[in-house]
């Protein structure tokens, strides 16, 4: 769990515009322009001091622009980390930062709070790739195979899943179920994450969208079953884009996200979730990184490692993401808007998968 701490005082306890202001200055130096800072400030002090009056809780995804995502979040973080917090919570009314399946999950999860979006079009190519009917195809052509949802589904898909995970945990959630003696698993809906994942647990990977599979004999081998869908941002990412950034810089450590295709991702240095990418840049010796995955990490880990050199690569940010503004956030605040609603029986079945990626580390 990220604790966001500024020293000498957090953002969030800033107790005027200008303190706000100047604790956005030290903390975002050389990452975002005063100009921008002196227009933003008013708007993380107004949404902090709204934030306490409604005894409402932020938690902002990793992927947020850094003047947001230093300056509100009570807590930051990747899906798993944000999702553990948000069981884990008492505040009421629960502000989530990120994209409609990250809010969904808070909601399966707290029932009985306010879960509330800035923007009602956060969604993503990833959870948009399937939906509940897909899921019950598959399962009925691969019967007794369990099914693993990735977090980045919404929340009616889960309701048919056995399992959640999300990057951080798909290895251990995949190697439980075989190691439980489940020889397929039933894994959707990005084929690149279940790809490199099947890879890496020596896995073999099988196109559950296509029929022709039907009837194979997929005995005696452990194998995924994957879907078609990808994500829009990551799928970008080609090869060339790899050769080309180490051309520019041989001494940059290369860090990608799993939801790359398998080509991207077998020649880089390091693959893992954003909060692996946050923890390993953090850690490390290297002195110059270069990020395939939203553009705005790079910017939130500059901020946090001055003495290390993060390459910006901006050519492509996830539009979902985006829309999360800090204009909207407090808007949120202000109208209780958006607020998450999902059906009592969904959140009860899609209860079971995500308690149950929670568990498994
Ligand atoms: P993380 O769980 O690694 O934060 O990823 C979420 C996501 O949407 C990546 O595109
Ligand atoms: Fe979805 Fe990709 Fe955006 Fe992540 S980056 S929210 S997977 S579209």
């Amino acid at each position: 769990m990220t604790t966001l701490s500024c020293s000498p005082k957090r953002i969030q306890d800033a107790e005027t515009p200008a303190e706000t202001a100047e604790l956005m200055r030290m903390r975002l130096k050389g990452i975002v322009p005063d100009v921008e800072i002196s227009l933003k400030a008013d708007l993380v002090f107004e949404i902090n001091r709204l934030k306490k009056e409604r005894n409402a809780i932020i938690l902002g995804h990793n992927y947020m622009e850094p003047a947001l995502y230093y300056g509100v979040p009570d807590f930051t973080g990747d899906s798993l980390e944000l999702a553990r917090i948000s069981s884990k919570t008492d505040a009421p009314i629960i502000v989530f930062c990120g994209v409609q399946f990250m809010a969904e999950t808070a909601k399966v999860l707290n029932p009985e709070k306010t879960v509330l979006i800035p923007a009602e079009k956060a969604g993503c190519s990833l959870a948009e790739g399937i939906t509940k009917e897909d899921v019950r195809q598959l399962k009925r052509r691969f019967p007794g195979a369990p099914v693993v949802s990735y977090v980045n589904t919404y929340a009616d898909v889960k309701a048919e899943s056995d399992y959640c995970c999300t990057s951080g945990n798909s290895s251990a959630v995949l190697r439980y179920l075989f190691d439980k003696g489940h020889e397929q698993v039933i894994f959707l809906p990005d084929e690149y994450l279940a790809r490199n994942t099947a890879h890496e647990l020596g896995a073999a990977f099988v196109c559950g969208w296509d029929t022709s599979v039907d009837g194979m004999d997929l005995k005696g081998a452990r194998t995924v079953i994957g879907w078609k869908a990808r994500c829009e941002v990551h799928e970008l990412f080609t090869v060339e884009d790899v050769l080309t950034a180490r051309r520019q810089f041989p001494d940059a450590i290369i860090i990608a996200h799993p939801e790359c295709s398998p080509d991207v991702i077998r020649l880089v240095d390091v693959s893992g979730s954003t909060k692996k990418m946050v923890e390993y840049v953090r850690q490390s010796p290297a002195k110059r990184f270069i990020l395939f995955t939203e553009c705005s990490m790079g910017d939130n880990i500059a901020a946090e490692n001055p003495e290390k050199e993060m390459v910006r690569l901006c050519s492509h940010t996830c539009p979902y993401m985006k829309l999360i503004t800090l204009e909207d956030t407090l808007e949120s605040l202000r109208r209780l808007q958006f607020e998450i609603t999902l059906p009592e029986d969904v959140i009860r079945r899609a209860r079971l998968p995500i308690d149950r990626m929670l568990e498994i580390r």
